[in-house]
């Protein structure tokens, strides 16, 4: 399959990117693996390709299509969706736009096209304090989840962050006593989680952040152990990348089912089909582009 998939991909003229967190198979197998922000500034910057296999989320592929609207961007699983990024809808942003006239839209990446349209700009968890810093406004609206925002709102306490109510089933998961059990066990790993997590196991960690972040820790980090919370799936490069050092999971690992509905057979059939693409119409795609750009100026 593996040989038939990089054959297509050949002939088709088609680039893989991936997630961090997808299947060790599909990383392994895939042009680009990165972080949301790694992978909507590669789809930004393609050029020879004409087709793009997303294997992620849905979310992902409407950000790859958004930045590259002249290539067809395929998502192999039409039902691999984010429940985070659908727990904010156009409607919830019209009613805190009319609620808070003067504040500044903020989304994380993780919404839909639609919601993207309506914000003024964008931001992944690795640039999210960063962003909110350089809008120039001191009332923020954060979109949709209430982790990352409690995240950004401690280390700019200056600016004034409404938070969304949403956040990750998955990242939710991670526990204080998970942490605390953890430094009783192994005192000398460095433990480092997602700022999707709760704020009271952020607060326990040794630092907070996105997996691209996480990676790059890792290999700076003085630390032989290094034990993580995030989904599963970031161990496969952490442990690729850094032979000599060891890699855990905080407590029981933590699965994302949407990121994991990607397997090769999959793979192979949205290559050889084209299909499911992803498809928005011109005027979402154009207003969607203006906050994502906006976030790619700055950062
Ligand atoms: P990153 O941008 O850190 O890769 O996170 C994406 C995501 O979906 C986290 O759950
Ligand atoms: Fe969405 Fe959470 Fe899965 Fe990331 S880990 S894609 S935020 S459900």
């Amino acid at each position: 399959m593996i040989k038939l998939i990089q054959r297509l991909k050949e002939e088709k003229k088609a680039v893989i990117l991936a997630h961090n967190y997808q299947q060790p198979e599909i990383q392994d197998l895939a042009d680009f693996v990165g972080d949301s922000l790694e992978l909507a500034r590669e789809a930004s910057q393609l050029k020879e390709c004409r087709l793009i296999v997303f294997c992620g989320v849905r979310f992902m592929a409407e950000t790859a299509k958004i930045l590259s609207p002249g290539k067809r961007v395929v998502l192999p699983v039409n039902e691999a969706g984010c429940p985070l990024a659908d727990m904010v809808t156009p409607a919830d942003v019209l009613q805190m736009k009319k609620k808070y006239p003067g504040a500044v839209v903020v989304s994380y990446v993780n919404t839909s096209a639609e919601v993207k349209a309506l914000s003024d700009v964008c931001c992944t968890s690795a640039n999210a304090v960063s962003v909110v810093e350089k809008v120039p406004a001191k009332q923020i609206i954060f979109l949709p989840d209430r982790n990352l925002g409690w995240y950004v709102q401690q280390r700019l306490p200056e600016k004034k962050i409404l938070l969304g109510n949403g956040y990750c089933f998955v990242h939710e998961r991670f526990t204080v006593l998970e942490v605390k059990t953890v430094r009783e066990k192994m005192p000398e790993a460095e433990i480092v989680v997602h700022p999707e997590c709760k704020p009271e196991v952020q607060k326990l960690a040794d630092g907070v952040y996105s997996t691209s972040g996480m990676l790059r820790r890792a290999r700076e980090s003085p630390a032989r152990k290094m034990v993580i919370g995030t989904e599963v799936g970031l161990l496969h490069r952490l442990k690729k990348e850094n032979p000599g050092k060891e890699f855990y999971c905080l407590g029981t690992a933590k699965i994302c089912p949407n990121m994991k509905k990607t397997d090769l057979k999959s793979v192979l059939e949205a290559l050889s089909k084209e299909e499911p693409e992803i498809r928005l119409s011109e005027e979402v795609i154009s207003l969607a582009r203006a906050a994502l750009e906006r976030m790619l100026l700055f950062v």
